[in-house]
């Protein structure tokens, strides 16, 4: 499909997992992409492989944790290609910890990558979102609904992904700009080959919250956000999608 032809979509995340597979479906849906990852050589990977599909893609250095690179990011896309119509905040850590290894430094942290700096984003990017009655995706979690053990800081910056989604959707509907968040379960992306877990946990209580061997995969995100950053979209907005192959409706 082609739905974003004359379309320019700025994805963060790009180098790895959903924001790759986001990045590389946009392209083929017609969209010129803007990739912004604090790995720039998986970023230059993701973009090599647009270019060598016929697609149009430039990558940015980015790390989420400074507010100038966010909003570096953002403006760069408005060099470049003079317009934004999709933003697809998607850059994300994660990690499991007891509540009493959770220090401020490392909350803080977690709400800086997860959350501060896709609200910077949206910030940036809605004065040029207006122009072209674009829209924006966000990337949650099942955890900002229903929560895990040892998930206290990740679920945080996740339920607040929810919250900025549908206040920016009523906010910004009357300029026909479309806010919506994702809330993937588990998927089968680098984030959960190397999952920091603490010592002395009940292994019980994540291994019933996670059916390892029945994850999703990243082009299955990918799918949905092109959809939602479609036109086949237009009446959806403020939305939290629960993507999960069902594992909510076992809990
Ligand atoms: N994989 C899952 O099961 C799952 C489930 C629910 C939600 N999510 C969310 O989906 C999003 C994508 O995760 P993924 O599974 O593709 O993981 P991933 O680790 O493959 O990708 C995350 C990307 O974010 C980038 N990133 C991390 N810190 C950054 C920073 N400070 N600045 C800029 N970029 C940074 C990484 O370099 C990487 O490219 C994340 O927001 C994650 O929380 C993932």
């Amino acid at each position: 499909m082609q739905r974003l032809i004359g379309r320019v979509a700025l994805v963060t995340g790009g180098a790895s997992g959903m924001g790759k597979q986001t990045a590389l479906r946009l392209a083929r849906e017609g969209a010129r992409v803007v990739i912004g990852d604090i790995d720039e050589v998986g970023a230059k990977e993701t973009t090599e492989q647009i270019r060598e599909e016929g697609g149009e893609a430039t990558l940015r250095p980015y790390d989420a944790s400074l507010e100038t690179s966010c909003v570096e990011l953002v403006s760069s896309a408005i060099e470049k290609y003079g317009q934004l119509d999709v933003v697809a905040n998607i850059a994300g850590i994660s990690a499991f910890y007891r509540l009493d290894e959770i220090s401020t430094e490392i909350f803080e942290r977690f709400l800086s990558v997860n959350l501060t700096s896709p609200l910077i984003i949206c910030r940036e990017a809605m004065p040029h979102l207006k122009r072209t009655r674009g829209s924006i995706v966000n990337i949650a979690s099942v955890n900002a609904r229903v929560c895990a053990p040892y998930h206290a800081a990740y679920g945080a910056s996740k339920a607040g992904i929810l919250a900025l989604t549908k206040s920016l959707a009523i906010e910004f509907a009357a300029d026909g700009v479309r806010v919506n968040a994702i809330c993937p379960g588990g998927f089968d992306t680098p984030m959960n080959e190397d999952h920091r877990m603490p010592k002395g946990i009940d292994e019980g209580l994540l291994a019933r919250l996670y059916p390892l061997d029945e994850m999703g995969n990243a082009e299955q995100i990918a799918g949905l956000i092109a959809y939602l950053a479609s036109d086949e979209a237009s009446y959806i907005s403020g939305e939290d999608i629960v993507i999960d192959g069902g594992l909510r409706s076992a809990l």
